[in-house]
């Protein structure tokens, strides 16, 4: 990758160019941005007079953010989980309350008397913030950006920042989180500079020969007097070359901004679309009088989306369909702190099970989520709210809406809509006014709204309404997202034949009955599974299905929702390599998973709740494993996923009959196989020949733990996550997937590291995520390793009961 296109980690980097440079040993310090993850101090609980600068914070707890303070074990060591939180089985029985954060903040005098931005990427929730004792902000919404303008109050010397974090209970229906549970950082800026959120590079057309990009930005200007300036702005492409250019020059007033508008046209494009997602970099540059004041650099995509009924959903003229997931913010063992690294996994991790969409519920995703969709290739619908005026939970957002909603659709829009990922703006999910005339006048006010900042792309909402109450909520919407309305989209489309549609929730059970409209109706664009990557809250609701009693769901310890296809380690569950055969993607072609027999189950029998309704959220009860001592002679049912026409099943050599596979069979088939230990094997023909094949083999007693790391190599900048599988195998290496055989382990991280916490994804086990002391389930620990800040390497030890210790060795370099 070329270094211009190193993941800038923030929304509107400003790095040090060669030009920059010099302007510096000219003694015109640089715009610039710092990063101020490090050395924040943290209290829970009130703390009277916190706000003063001279109050006394030395016996308060150092942090880093991004820090989510509802996660963390309580001073005793205990785990935070309380059976009697307000939010109960919503929250995971994990509470919120008030936190408050301090941050000494050294400047010299230079640096005091900047255009100094102090930027928040979200704060769950109901934040005020003082600056040196004086009152400088209040942010209420948890999941929007914001900033506060520091100009003119900075010291030389000490200076200091207070968070106060008032997050009532009830505020959510699934795990929010507590705290600065996003980026925070400085902007230290010249008068004169490119007007923070000002920037939109969009693409007004796009094919292979040629790109038009239209870009708009302001520039400001605090200085009293008016100013000459110049603003060159280049396109640099991937490989570093500059593919346009155009500067201008103009005088902005004082105190304050002029626009510049220009249209670029760059030959041969690389277009960016899922499957090739080429980024390109806008960089804008300020001078006056020929010195250079400011860099911005904006990274984009030259795109287009268009969506009709006919046609379906085109990026650059090209069809695609939404291979969707919903996911909430939280990162499991790190509870809703929104590490880059930890929210860049979890797309990573839904691309590698080629999914090519994200439905971001049911609020606007971190900028580091938005920059991995750039990178990789997904397509995001960012969604504003689970709710308006009227609340779903007494604390919740609700309260805030009216004075609120404007900033807080501005700042989804203006952070959101340079990433080319970004295709549809979902205005909310499930809203209690949906439907009414009440409900559509919001709705309509809320496009208005976003198409002033971003008309490029269509505006959608989740509606759980059938037809024809639903027609009210769609006029006001360019899409309709149904969820679980898998029945409507025959009717709908005969009574509104230009409606375009998609399964914005389903149940991952009902996958082929979803998808199966998005095969064959060219409206139906797309279907998002509720949901793709397990989380925090909702405790139990992927395992029972609904009682007829919610509260009766996924009581204490439940803490999980354990519906994610993906569970919340990261491991693919069966009903990721259903989709994967499904959307014939090639990903695992022949798979096969085996039913658990009746009476052995690990987690509380399903049917408990014998009334489910006929929503249900749960999975089929399948398991990658053929360890099942005590069934020898039985049957056991045997489910084979395929992509070919015809599959075979061995045990222990001997052929159990082949099948036929495909649509109609909606790519399944089974067999009851009379266990006996050893191996089975599936194997997929096509035309006629062995194409692909699959093996579960009986495990014996764990032998050892398999570690394995998803980079060698973090920087020492306190902020770098390295992921550590444990897998437990047999004395052959066969892994061990049963629960009798899982083991408790001590995991220790030493040297130029810290361990961040770590997890098994058992939804029944509210045990410590940051002692290190855990089991595995089926298996599996997850151990999520930070980088301190200085260079040197990093010990990971994990002792397992009668097990040779393992270790791994990750370096931290400086960076
Ligand atoms: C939907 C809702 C989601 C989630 C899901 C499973 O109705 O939109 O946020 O709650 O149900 O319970």
């Amino acid at each position: 990758m070329h270094p211009l296109l190193k993941t800038p980690r923030l929304p509107l980097a400003i790095a040090v160019s060669f030009p920059l440079l010099l302007a510096l040993l000219s003694g015109q310090a640089a715009a610039e941005r710092r990063s101020l993850a490090q050395d924040w101090l943290f209290q829970k609980g009130e703390a009277r007079g916190a706000e003063r600068p001279a109050f006394d914070d030395a016996g308060w707890r150092k942090v880093a953010v991004p820090h989510d303070f509802a996660i963390m074990d309580k001073p005793d060591g205990t785990p935070p989980f309380d059976p009697k939180a307000v939010g109960g089985q919503d929250s995971g029985y994990l509470p919120g309350g008030q936190g408050w954060y301090r941050r000494h903040l050294a400047l010299d005098a230079g640096d005091a008397a900047r255009v100094l931005r102090l930027n928040f990427e979200a704060v769950y929730m109901d934040a005020d913030i003082w600056f040196n004792g004086e009152h400088v902000g209040r942010h209420r919404y948890g999941y929007t950006a914001f900033t506060l303008d520091l100009t003119g109050k900075a010291k030389a010397g000490g200076n200091v920042i207070t968070v106060r974090v008032n997050h009532a209970d009830p505020s959510s229906r699934w795990y929010a989180g507590s705290g600065l549970i996003r980026p925070v950082t400085l902007d230290l800026l010249d008068p004169v500079h490119v007007a923070a959120d000002s920037v939109f590079a969009s693409t007004r057309s796009a094919s292979s020969d040629r790109g038009e990009v239209d870009v708009r930005a302001s520039v400001s200007n605090r200085s009293a007097a008016a100013t000459k300036v110049e603003v060159l702005s280049t396109v640099v492409a991937g490989d570093g070359s500059t593919v346009a250019r155009e500067r201008r020059t103009m005088t902005v007033p004082a105190r304050g901004k002029a626009d510049v508008a220009h249209r670029f046209a760059v030959a041969n494009p690389k277009l960016w679309s899922p499957d090739a997602p080429n980024l390109y970099t806008l960089v804008q540059e300020v001078r006056v009088g020929g010195v250079l004041r400011d860099t911005r650099r904006t990274r984009f995509g030259i795109r287009t989306v268009t969506v009709d009924a006919r046609h379906g959903l085109r990026i650059n003229g090209k069809q695609y369909v939404l291979k969707g997931g919903n996911i909430h913010h939280d990162n499991y063992m790190l509870g809703a702190a929104g590490a880059p690294d930890a929210d860049r996994r979890k797309v990573a991790l839904m691309k590698d099970a080629g999914y090519n969409a994200i439905r971001s519920a049911h609020n606007p995703a971190s900028q580091a989520t938005l920059e991995a969709a750039d990178e990789l290739g997904m397509l995001v619908i960012d969604e504003a709210f689970d709710m308006w005026r009227k609340p779903k939970r007494d604390a919740d957002y609700s309260r805030f809406f009216e004075e609120n909603w404007r900033r807080d659709i501005d700042s989804m829009v203006v952070s959101g809509r340079n990433h080319p990922s970004v295709i549809f703006w979902s205005v909310g999910n499930e809203i209690p006014e949906q439907a009414t005339p009440e409900g559509a006048k919001t709705a309509r006010e809320l496009a208005a709204r976003i198409r002033t900042l971003d008309a490029t792309r269509p505006v959608t909402q989740g509606v759980n309404v059938d037809s024809p109450g639903n027609a009210v909520q769609f006029a006001e919407l360019d899409v309709a997202g149904y969820n679980y309305r898998v029945h409507l989209f025959g009717s709908d489309h005969a009574t509104h034949p230009e409606r375009v549609m998609y399964t914005s929730e389903s149940t991952s059970k009902d996958a082929f009955r979803y998808w199966d409209p998005v095969d064959r109706m060219p409206w139906v664009i797309g279907d998002f599974v509720w949901t793709s990557v397990d989380y925090l809250g909702e405790t139990g609701i992927g395992w029972m299905g609904y009682s007829k009693d919610w509260k009766e769901l996924g009581k204490y310890p439940w803490h999980l929702a354990y519906c994610g296809e993906i569970d919340a380690t990261g491991r693919k569950r069966p009903a990721a390599y259903y989709r994967q055969v499904l959307w014939q993607s090639g990903i695992d072609p022949v798979a096969a998973f085996v039913e658990q027999p009746a009476g052995t189950e690990d987690l509380p029998d399903r049917q408990y709740f014998k009334e489910h309704p006929e929503l249900d959220w749960s999975l089929h009860d399948l398991h990658q494993s053929w360890s099942w001592p005590g069934q020898e002679g039985k049957p056991l049912k045997v489910v084979v996923y395929a992509e070919h026409p015809e599959v075979e099943l061995f045990l222990n050599g001997r052929s159990l009959g082949r099948k036929a596979v495909g649509r109609q069979t909606e790519y399944q088939v089974s067999y009851a196989v009379p266990y006996e230990a050893g191996r089975l094997v599936a194997v997929g023909y096509r035309d006629g020949k062995a194409a692909d094949q699959w093996e579960l083999r009986t495990a014996g007693a764990p032998a050892a733990v398999k570690l394995t790391v998803d980079r060698r190599q973090v920087r020492a900048n306190g902020e770098d996550l390295a992921y550590v599988s444990a897998e437990l195998v047999d004395a052959n290496g066969v892994p061990v997937y049963a629960r009798d055989g899982d083991r408790q382990f001590k995991v220790t991280v030493k040297g130029a590291g810290t361990l961040a916490g770590a997890g098994n994804g058992n939804p029944m086990d509210a045990s410590s995520l940051q002692s290190g002391e855990r089991a595995t389930f089926h298996g599996r620990l997850v151990a999520v390793v930070r980088a301190g800040s200085e260079a040197g390497p990093i010990e990971v030890e994990f002792a397992g009961e009668g097990l040779p210790v393992q270790r791994v060795r990750i370096d931290a370099a400086s960076r």
